[in-house]
């Protein structure tokens, strides 16, 4: 397969992604993974993926110089292009002015990588650095404004400035399927159905006859977990559900249904919702809910879990990107929410850890969990955050606010499933604002609470745009909550993009 070694861009998880979408394997390591680690994994090429820092900067993210005389083809894009330029004897400068967003590349000459692509095409460029001499041996193969691509093919070394891998490349497909198959002639050994049967496999031989047992939360990567594991070992496997009683309405009935009888998995429910309530009473900091609740749910765990005997391993939704985000050396960066992932358990906790998911892509869960037969609407659910309507909740949260939120939440998602919109956003839910207004019902004067419906757009979740929702349908879901929820007497709508706000209101 193919290693990208990540220097911290924001795009490495989709060069990873673009190459299993062609049906080969590929890794993201951290950048100061040692050459006898990525020889191990014998790599048909090697990726150096971009990144923030300079390579001039005083502790700039290098590697070995020997990495480019293995033979083993390289392709170094943003940051990686400026490294090699770098380590192989040319010379980066500090740009003029730097390049953001579109831009168009002139071929001057051709090589493997551009082989078919258009004399000009449009790339994606986000840079300021750039290249002002080449090593030894490069040529320059393309030009924007700036050196844009050069390479060395006698020792199979190619570089871009701008990123074939984002979408607003227009050619940069072929350009990854050059890399891929022409240059370094990797085999196509990545299906997913292939992925299916080994891990179960793999999960009947290490865990025997053992127990197992796994939070369940409804969302998307605990129930495609729990579905494989249950392929694998049938009733060995026991689910605990925790209701936290801040999640979306109905949702332990629903998680019943979907998966206790539908799947046939053995699920433990537990209502906890009064626990938790206790616990938030004169709570009203974001980050102490989320503290509280995130406590709270490993000690119910925790309990639950010490109650089912010879228990030897635990299951988790581990997904690719929380791996790579864990192994990640990015500088420390400013922490502006805690997202206490309820579902990530103690460390302390006794038992082996079980995670069939961890070298998965969020899409390629997405396919697993329609193969193993998960209906699309499971399968392609919205995020749902640890805390929940905890965190909708602003201010302090109580039972009667958690109801009302549910019932507007409920009308809303209805509607967007109804109307053909709920997979045309990526997150959408309800806000309970701590704040009252007047309105008219009828004769009567009201006093009443303010929802807040939020609708985000985004692929990364890091930047996104609200939803361009129609206006009649705005107007339905207004009616409707106003109309149907008891405690609400008025909606608005939030066309904040991120950033400057955030997804969620805390
Ligand atoms: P923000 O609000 O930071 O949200 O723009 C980005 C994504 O993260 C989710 N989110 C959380 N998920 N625990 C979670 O498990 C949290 O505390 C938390 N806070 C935000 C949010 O729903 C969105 O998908």
């Amino acid at each position: 397969g193919i290693i990208i070694l990540d220097f911290g861009s924001q795009y490495n998880q989709l060069i990873g992604r673009r190459i299993r979408e062609m049906g080969v394997y590929s890794e993201v390591l951290p950048f100061n993974t040692p050459l006898a680690e990525i020889l191990e994994r014998e790599p048909s090429g090697i990726i150096l993926s971009g990144g923030p820092s300079s390579v001039n900067a005083e502790n700039a993210s290098l590697v070995d110089k020997a990495l480019f005389e293995l033979n083993i083809p390289v392709l170094g894009i943003c940051y990686g292009m400026q490294l090699t330029t770098h380590l192989l004897g040319g010379k980066v400068k500090k740009g003029e002015k730097g390049e953001y967003g579109k831009a168009k590349l002139q071929i001057q000459k051709s090589n493997a990588l551009l082989s078919g692509v258009s004399r000009f095409s449009t790339v994606w460029m986000s840079h300021f650095d750039e290249v002002e001499t080449l090593p030894e041996g490069f040529v320059i193969n393309g030009m924007t404004d700036v050196i844009s691509a050069i390479s060395n093919e006698s020792k199979k070394i190619y570089c871009v400035q701008f990123h074939p891998e984002v979408s607003h490349t227009e050619e940069g497909t072929r350009m990854m399927e050059n890399f891929v198959f022409n240059i370094c002639k990797s085999p196509k050994n990545w299906k997913l159905t292939n992925y299916i049967d080994t891990t179960i496999a793999e999960i009947k031989e290490k865990v025997g006859d053992q127990k197992v047992i796994l939070g369940l939360s409804g969302g998307v990567d605990s129930s495609v977990a729990a579905v494989l594991i249950h392929k694998a070992i049938g009733d060995q496997l026991q689910c605990i559900f925790v209701d936290t009683g801040l999640l979306r309405k109905d949702e332990g009935k629903k998680v019943m249904e979907n998966y206790g009888e539908h799947f046939n998995l053995k699920i433990k429910m537990i209502d906890a919702s009064e626990r938790f309530l206790s616990k938030l009473k004169g709570v009203s900091d974001p980050e102490q809910k989320r503290k509280v609740i995130g406590n709270e749910f490993v000690a119910v765990f925790d309990e639950e879990s010490h109650k089912i005997e010879g228990a030897k391993f635990l299951a988790q939704g581990t997904i690719y990107p929380d791996v790579i985000e864990s192994q990640s050396v990015k500088g420390p960066s400013s922490v502006i929410k805690s997202h206490h992932n309820v579902g990530g358990l103690p460390e302390e906790m006794d038992f082996e850890l079980l995670e069939p998911l961890r070298e998965l892509f969020k899409d390629e869960v997405r396919k697993v969990g329609e193969e193993l037969g998960i209906p699309h609407h499971l399968v392609h659910r919205h995020p749902f955050p640890g805390p929940g309507l905890g965190i909708r909740i602003l201010g302090e949260v109580d039972e009667d606010k958690v109801r009302i939120l549910q019932e507007a939440d409920d009308i809303f998602i209805g509607e967007l499933y109804k109307n053909d919109l709920y997979d045309k956003v990526s997150q959408a839910f309800v806000v309970l604002l701590p704040v009252k207004s007047v309105g008219v019902m009828g004769d009567e004067r009201t006093y009443e609470y303010t929802a807040v419906v939020r609708s985000a757009n985004t692929t990364d979740f890091m930047t996104a745009t609200w939803s361009r929702l129609p206006y009649e349908f705005l107007d339905t879901i207004s009616n409707r909550i106003i109309n149907e929820v008891r405690g609400i007497n008025r909606v608005a709508y939030d066309i904040s993009s991120k950033p400057p706000a955030t997804i969620e209101w805390e």
